[in-house]
């Protein structure tokens, strides 16, 4: 295989005195599934953050696609192929569900294309083509979450990043959500999974990455972390 799609190395960034990152390692290679693991505070959404341009790296670097992005803009990275869905979903109040998904798209210029994505949308979550006319922050938390990845989406992404994918949402649902990512993922799109519930995160990607303090601290098929005695005990409750 040649390079990862997504190569971090020695990473570090953090909110202005307060470092967070202490030289991450990453690779994640083109139509893999992945998650990121790890205790609250471990820096799994500060890591989203920093990938994304929000957050800016304080070292280390970040390669997208054989291209340095380490000090790119938030646009520039979007443009490059990479979707952010952030913690806590981020949909705007006052607007429909159609003008949440088109705002994923607000970098791109291809409109035919960008009908057909939504028709795209609408058929991985049929509720949402349901629901295109009302106010997306009015919507159930397991509907927002679907409206909040289908805007990731619609920027066409290469690499597809969900921070929480689970948060507050029943197992029922959190299941279906895995499905459709599965069905994403097969259709093309690398993903970057942040997941509280290790199990989930688990039974769904491939690898694994465990951040503890800033740092990866293991990584792994998950098929091999799954039978990890630490991991078992620190993050499976055996
Ligand atoms: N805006 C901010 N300003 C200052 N410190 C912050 C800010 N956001 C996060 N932090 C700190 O950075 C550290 C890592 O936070 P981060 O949100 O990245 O963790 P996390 O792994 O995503 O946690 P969780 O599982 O709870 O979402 C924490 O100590 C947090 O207090
Ligand atoms: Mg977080």
């Amino acid at each position: 295989m040649g390079e990862p799609l997504l190569k971090i190395s020695g990473l570090m960034s953090g909110y202005g005195d307060v470092q967070v990152l202490w030289g991450i390692d990453v690779a994640v290679n083109e139509g893999e599934l992945a998650c990121l693991v790890g205790s609250n505070g471990a820096g799994k959404t500060t890591l989203m953050r920093t990938i994304s341009g929000i957050c800016t790296a304080t070292g280390g670097s970040t390669h997208f696609n054989g291209v340095d992005i380490t000090s790119a803009s938030p646009n520039a990275i979007l443009s490059a192929g990479i979707a952010h869905v952030p913690e806590g979903r981020r949909l705007f109040r006052g607007l429909t569900v159609k003008d949440n998904l088109l705002l994923g798209a607000y970098l791109r210029k291809d409109k035919d294309a960008i009908e057909q994505d939504l028709e795209r949308v609408y058929d991985l979550f049929p509720i949402l083509r349901e629901r295109r006319r009302q106010d997306a922050t009015t919507m159930s938390g397991g509907q927002q979450q679907m409206c909040a990845i289908a805007r990731g989406i619609m920027s066409r992404p290469k690499l597809l990043m969900i921070d929480e994918l689970s948060l507050g949402l029943a197992p029922k649902l959190v299941e279906e959500l895995a499905e459709t990512l599965v069905e994403i993922n097969k259709q093309g799109t690398t993903i970057i999974l942040v997941e509280q519930d290790v199990m989930t995160a688990f039974e769904l990607a491939d690898y694994a990455f465990v951040v503890e303090t800033g740092k990866v601290m293991k990584a792994g098929p998950t098929s091999e972390l799954i039978d990890d005695p630490i991991i078992r005990e620190a993050y499976l409750g055996m």
